[in-house]
């Protein structure tokens, strides 16, 4: 049996872990299997571009980060315009996997991801992937892998910055990986003590947070810190069009959202403000214990799913189960931050600030 795999999208802490878990168990189950590895996610499959693996590629790899067979982003909405040369890129990829008589495809990816996921399925490729993000944003599943490894990461920066924070009686910002959903800065934001949670989900009232902040140095507390999702907006942004807000965003002289936060903060309270933006640190590094057993049950979950032939499938985690996922339940959709949630509700009791 031939099965091909790639790693799509960002790359993050356990795609080695969950590729190894799938290797493991179709080699522990199938007398002769054959596993290509595609460089660079779909680009790979749409070029040509692949290795022959060996068992031996999946060991030791259990604890190491990034992917070894490489990624890339392919953006889904470019999958129908033709490349360069004019090559049809989803042509290209039917051609590739026929041509060397795959048996199913093997998908590691998030959001985009799985829409190239479902499109090929649709075209009549097998199918089974694997949910992999930071941003624990992928539909059908509770959790991704990679996630719980990122929070570690963003809650020690939180941690690293309380002491400075305290030491100076500083406005810190820590500026967190998410720019559609905030389930890693709220997260990290609970786990690392932070005062002001700012979430893609909940557009912020500037007086509001400034007020948050004002409160504690009357209570005498000299230092607030703020966790806030790179994709945070205020209300009066969210308000806008979105040609409006593109408009406004190329305008502005400031980097990213937290810059212009810690500006306003900084006029309004006369405090002195520093921002701290962990940044790729949060995709970087060896997955947690959490993210690697994680991986190994998705791993042979997924590989479960070749051995019934059950395709057009995502392995995901409901209520501490594994489950399979079809495909087109899960593309196109985003698992969101509910502000009404009794997640949100009950950190706001805490007297935590979302900024409304
Ligand atoms: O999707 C994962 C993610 O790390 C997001 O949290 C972040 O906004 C984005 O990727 C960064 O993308 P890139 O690595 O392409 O800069």
């Amino acid at each position: 049996m031939k099965i091909g795999m790639l790693t799509s999208g960002g790359d993050c802490q356990s795609l080695n872990a969950s590729m190894r878990g799938v290797a493991k168990t179709l080699y522990n189950n199938l007398k002769d299997v054959e596993i290509i590895g595609f460089h660079e996610g779909y680009k790979g499959l749409m070029y040509g571009d692949y290795h022959t693996m060996k068992s031996k590629d999946f060991s030791g790899i259990l604890t190491e980060g990034g992917t070894i067979i490489g990624t890339s982003r392919q953006p889904f909405k470019l999958m129908r315009t033709p490349d360069e040369n004019g090559m049809d890129k989803v042509e290209a990829m039917k051609k590739t996997y026929k041509k060397l008589g795959l048996e199913c495809l093997v998908v590691l990816g998030g959001n985009g991801t799985h829409k190239t996921a479902n499109l090929l399925s649709k075209e009549g490729l097998n199918v089974v992937s694997l949910p992999k993000t930071i941003d624990n944003d992928i539909w059908g599943t509770d959790i991704t892998f990679g996630f719980q490894s990122a929070v570690n990461i963003a809650t020690n920066a939180i941690d690293c910055i309380h002491t400075t924070a305290a030491s100076h009686g500083r406005v810190f910002i820590v500026e967190v990986m998410g720019h559609k959903v905030g389930w890693l800065t709220l997260h990290a934001g609970v786990a690392g003590g932070a005062d002001i949670i700012l979430l893609p989900e909940i557009p912020y009232d500037i007086d509001v947070v400034v007020k948050g902040i004002q409160k504690r140095t009357e209570e005498g507390k000299k230092f607030s810190i703020l966790a806030v999702a790179e994709g945070a907006i205020s209300k009066k942004d969210a308000a806008l069009s979105k040609k409006k807000l593109k408009e406004k965003r190329a305008k502005s002289p400031y980097p990213s959202i937290s810059y212009e936060l810690g500006a306003q903060i900084e006029e309004k309270t006369g405090q002195e403000i520093r921002v701290t933006i962990p940044g790729h640190t949060q995709r970087g590094g060896s997955p947690c214990p959490y993210d690697r057993v994680l991986s190994t049950r998705f791993g042979s979950a997924a590989a479960q799913l070749i051995l019934k032939k059950e395709y057009g499938n995502m392995v995901g985690m409901q209520n501490g189960e594994i489950v399979k996922v079809p495909l087109e339940e899960v593309a196109g959709k985003l698992k969101m931050v509910d502000p009404e949630s009794s997640f949100i509700e009950e950190i706001k009791a805490l007297g935590i600030s979302f900024g409304v």
